[in-house]
């Protein structure tokens, strides 16, 4: 193995610094670090406990394409660097589980029932999170999971909190998390199906309500569902016009996921449905790449992921091939459309959103 890497604290997100001045304290064999930024916190753990057996888990595609090249390159074994919907635990439970508050207080819930089903009974529980993402009303759902909640440490607008898991088996299971609901898209009808966390959880977004209003001319051949939710779009598409191949791709393992339950649960045939970050795992050229593009993440907001796409769209389209995306009236796409991809128009707007269309030189 080779020499430890030393860790930059400041490269590390506020949660990692303040779980790093602890780090003395989270002992144990079999960790499980559950929903990890993109830094290198893992791999100060590994390196404060190198014998200890590690699994990082992550819904997010970024941070765990991070982490495999972080190990990769300190040529560290990646087996247990895994991204999912769900974290199935081997039989063999954990006896540490460092979970970093998700978003949502759905996925929240969700993500502390799945890691108290994967420790053993007294195991440690630590749950780190901004102020500002809701970490001190988070304490309340840790301790109706897990028992008594202790404050550990509180510093760079974060807290750390801890509990210990359940002496009583907990089972998980994905099904008891997934909704389903129906949308109404001019004659259109379909079920949806969402998880947690998932983009429009319960209800059609606007922006993409008029995005799919608008389609009315049959694309033709093979059509990118960029940033996919719970497959909205794309299941809208392939339902309307079976003949065009739908690809359909998102960062999160639970919208992926959301997706293929929305593809059965409308009988329609997947053509692909697979996790990337931005275009890292897109190949080949498309007629047409419709979104409606993600323009904040996390609590802040954050327009790097909408402009990496508009900027790269074009290494995606056929010549003649189309980029269509709904935005907030307020978001001024236009210039950057007209730069990177090609001559752009308003195809329709309304108070709230536009739709633009850009068409490849
Ligand atoms: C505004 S939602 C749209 C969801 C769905 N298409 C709809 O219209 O209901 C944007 C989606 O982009 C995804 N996303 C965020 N960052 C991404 C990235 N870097 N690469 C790919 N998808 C991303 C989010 O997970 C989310 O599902």
């Amino acid at each position: 193995m080779d020499a430890p890497t030393l860790i930059n604290v400041k490269t590390l997100h506020n949660t990692s610094q303040l779980l790093l001045r602890n780090l003395n304290r989270l002992k144990g064999e079999r960790f499980l670090v559950v929903n990890y930024p993109p830094d290198n916190f893992v791999l100060a753990l590994h390196q404060q406990w190198p014998a200890a057996r590690m699994t990082a888990f992550n819904y997010d595609y970024a941070p765990h394409l991070y982490l495999q090249s972080v190990f990769g390159h300190a040529n560290l074994p990646i087996d247990n660097i895994r991204f999912g919907a769900v974290y199935n635990a081997p039989a063999e439970r954990y006896d540490v589980a460092i979970l970093f508050l998700p978003k949502s207080r759905a996925l929240i819930q969700m993500s502390l029932q799945m890691v108290a089903a994967a420790l053993r009974p007294g195991a440690q529980v630590w749950l780190v999170g901004e102020n500002n993402a809701g970490i001190r009303s988070s304490s309340t759902l840790l301790e109706q999971q897990m028992g008594a909640v202790r404050t550990v440490d509180a510093a760079r607008h974060c807290l750390l909190l801890q509990a210990m898991a359940p002496d009583q088996p907990v089972a998980f299971v994905l099904d008891e998390w997934s909704t389903t609901y129906p949308i109404q898209i001019g004659q259109q009808t379909l079920t949806v199906a969402s998880l947690p966390g998932v983009f429009s959880n319960g209800q059609l977004d606007e922006g993409t309500q008029l995005l799919l209003e608008t389609l009315d001319e049959p694309p033709t051949g093979r059509i990118l569902d960029f940033g996919c939710g719970a497959g909205v779009i794309g299941a809208s598409m392939k339902q309307k016009w079976p003949a065009n191949i739908v690809e359909m791709v998102d960062a999160n393992a639970l919208a992926l996921e959301a997706t293929r339950r929305t593809m059965v649960a409308n009988h329609l045939p997947i053509d692909l449905i697979k996790p990337s970050n931005v275009f890292s795992d897109v190949q080949g050229a498309y007629t047409q790449i419709i979104s409606n593009p993600p323009f904040h993440t996390g609590v802040k907001t954050d327009y790097r992921v909408v402009t990496d796409f508009l900027q790269k769209a074009a290494q995606h389209l056929a010549p003649g091939g189309s980029l269509r995306i709904v935005a907030n009236s307020f978001l001024k796409y236009q210039p950057l459309i007209e730069a990177h991809v090609g001559n752009c128009r308003v195809v329709a707007e309304n108070r709230s959103y536009r739709i633009y269309e850009g068409i490849h030189k």
